[in-house]
């Protein structure tokens, strides 16, 4: 069985991203400006924007964080977008999800200029990732295939199963695993809360995404010997021993599938640590132009 550290490679790619960065500054460019909206204090977004302001500095970018407090209207988080659509000094921004209940978050993803969406959640880069063109791919399944790639996991012919059909995991992956690149070629079956026999699917499985939020769902007895198995939850468990009261759980029964695989990620420091990675590679790709 073998660790895939996220937080290893992660590293690495910044280090690579920096390096890069260094260059074009020494060539006289700017580097690359990423924005991020948060709206509100929600815990959760208040760590994620903090870690990806980090990344920003360890890629020698620029980075705006522009706070609103959770009484923003609608109308004013729209034009707040539409400024940042028109302000060339940036390449890219995300707003930090999720919004307060009054706000319809489709229709402020939609708001941002697909050439500036480095979240990858806008229904042009959706589909762009669909059909195999170039865009801006959602940073966690972007993640997911740079891991595979660097363990040079073999992935062509796999039988790959998603748990989960959120569309900010599991469509994407599913999609990028069946494509026709490498990491790709899979035969993808998707699983999600009206799938009957999940346990038998799981066991055909070569390689398991598990994303459905629900803590240690993917046990033991679910998982054919020598598969990998990537582990995208998150969700924050209470927990007294840790000073911040609580711990973050992954999908997967960590402890008693892991003995069973060729290679699985831990949470933390799987996942997570690709997916900040991902959206550093997608602001670098915006400064640069890819449309
Ligand atoms: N909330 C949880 N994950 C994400 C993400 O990847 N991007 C944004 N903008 N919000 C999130």
């Amino acid at each position: 069985m073998q660790i895939l550290d996220g937080k290893h490679t992660a590293a690495q790619i910044k280090a690579e991203i920096a390096k890069e960065v260094e260059q074009m500054v020494a060539d006289g460019q700017r580097p690359p400006h990423l924005a991020a909206i948060l709206v509100g204090n929600d815990g959760g977004s208040e760590t994620y924007v903090a870690s990806k302001v980090k990344a920003c500095e360890a890629c020698g970018f620029k980075s705006s964080l522009l706070r609103f407090p959770d009484t923003i209207s609608e109308k004013e988080l729209l034009s707040e977008i539409k400024k940042l659509n028109d302000n060339p000094d940036i390449d890219g921004f995300i707003i930090q999800l999720p919004l307060p209940a009054h706000i319809d978050e489709q229709k402020i993803t939609e708001a941002i200029d697909f050439r500036k969406d480095v979240d990858g959640f806008h229904p042009v880069n959706v589909g762009r990732l669909s059909i195999g063109l170039p865009g801006f791919r959602s940073a966690t399944p972007a993640g997911i295939i740079d891991l595979l790639d660097r363990y040079h996991i073999p992935t062509k012919g796999k039988h790959a199963v998603v748990l989960g059909r959120s569309n900010i995991v599991g469509k994407p992956i599913a999609n990028l695993l069946m494509q026709k690149a490498e990491p790709g070629n899979c035969t993808v079956t998707v699983c999600h809360s009206a799938t009957p026999n999940i346990k038998e699917i799981c066991l055909q499985a070569d390689i398991i995404i598990a994303a459905l939020g629900h803590p240690g769902f993917l046990k033991a007895d679910m998982v054919k010997p020598g598969a990998t198995v990537i582990d995208v939850g998150t969700t924050r468990v209470p927990d007294t021993s840790r000073k911040s009261g609580f711990r973050l759980c992954g999908d997967v029964d960590f402890d008693n599938v892991a003995p069973k695989c060729e290679f699985i990620t831990p949470v933390p420091g799987g996942v997570g640590p690709m997916t900040i990675c991902s959206l550093m590679k997608n602001t670098l790709l915006a400064r640069k132009g890819i449309f």
